[in-house]
């Protein structure tokens, strides 16, 4: 990623590669048309909603019930988590982190002489003052989308303040397939995890990761690459600069008592994070930064 640069008011033209519209709930969303694929991104929460290689489906599985809303996240996609994931240690703070309940700003957009298009998103600095006030003094975190024949996304927090600080974060992408109880996902096998469905017990992974019920699973993972193979396709799932990887599908029970998520919905999904969570958090040294990368495809 290049300097900080200013927040433009308004996202460069650039015809065919990057566009605006309004989406769901009049939110604003850009249309990122790159050589080999396209996406669309919501600046509320900087939350990638679709990508889609050309010629094949969407990679990626949104929830029909999903709200659409300033303040709430959108179900589906990739949710960005930051500064914390899942429930917050302080009481009254809500799960996952502020960046995916906010309108982000655009900063930079522009076409590559490859043929991809990418953007660079930024949380703003002036937020609602209960966030702001949940934040370490000095943080700041930008997010970076480019698009092609994969998708990548690249996560950088800064520590621009003075004192250390520890951060989690995820790129919390739910993946569309054609049936959660007929997948698995590889490259996890050895893996010791923390079982979130039983208390946090820790665990070693055997074989593949197969779905046969709630599945919550956090992995002590910093291997290259994942991938979830389903029939004949395999999607694969790189990363670096990630300690975590989160494995998540509701179930019958939990799907239920999700108000922004259908009842029957969770055969089609599963979620494969890209993370950096409880023994994985990141420290950070005042004048530091740390990315948090994923490539898709
Ligand atoms: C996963 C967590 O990453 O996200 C789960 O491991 C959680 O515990 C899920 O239920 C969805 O979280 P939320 O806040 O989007 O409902």
């Amino acid at each position: 990623m290049s300097k900080p640069a200013a927040p433009s008011p308004a996202l460069p033209s650039i015809p065919h590669c990057v566009s605006s519209e309004v989406g769901a709930g009049g939110l604003r969303r850009l249309v990122l048309n790159g050589a080999g694929g396209s996406a669309q991104l919501y600046l509320h929460g900087c939350h990638v909603t679709s990508f889609q290689p050309t010629g094949a489906d969407d990679l990626l599985w949104t929830s029909a019930h999903s709200a659409y809303a300033p303040g709430q996240p959108i179900r589906g996609g990739i949710p960005i988590c930051w500064p914390w994931f899942g429930p917050s240690p302080e009481p009254g703070r809500p799960a996952h982190g502020i960046a995916r309940l906010v309108e982000w700003e655009v900063q930079e957009a522009a076409r590559l002489a490859d043929g991809r298009a990418r953007v660079l998103l930024a949380l703003p600095q002036a937020l609602p003052p209960e966030m702001a006030a949940w934040l370490p003094s000095g943080v700041q975190l930008r997010c970076q989308i480019t698009v092609g024949a994969q998708l990548q996304l690249c996560l950088e927090t800064t520590n621009a303040g003075s004192a250390p600080l520890a951060i989690e974060d995820a790129l919390h992408s739910y993946f569309r397939v054609s049936d959660v109880r007929q997948i698995q996902v590889e490259g996890l096998a050895g893996m010791v995890y923390r079982d979130k469905c039983a208390a946090g017990a820790s665990r070693v992974q055997e074989g593949p990761v197969r779905f046969v019920g709630e599945t919550d699973r956090v992995y002590a993972d910093r291997s290259p690459q994942v991938a979830i193979c389903d029939g004949n396709r395999r999607i694969t799932v790189a990363k670096s600069g990630s300690q975590s990887t989160v494995v998540w599908n509701p179930w019958v029970a939990k799907a239920a008592a999700m108000p922004d998520f259908g009842d029957d919905e969770w055969p089609g999904m599963v979620c494969v994070e890209t993370a950096n969570c409880l023994d994985g958090r990141v420290m950070l040294l005042p004048g530091t930064s740390h990315r948090t990368e994923v490539c898709i495809g």
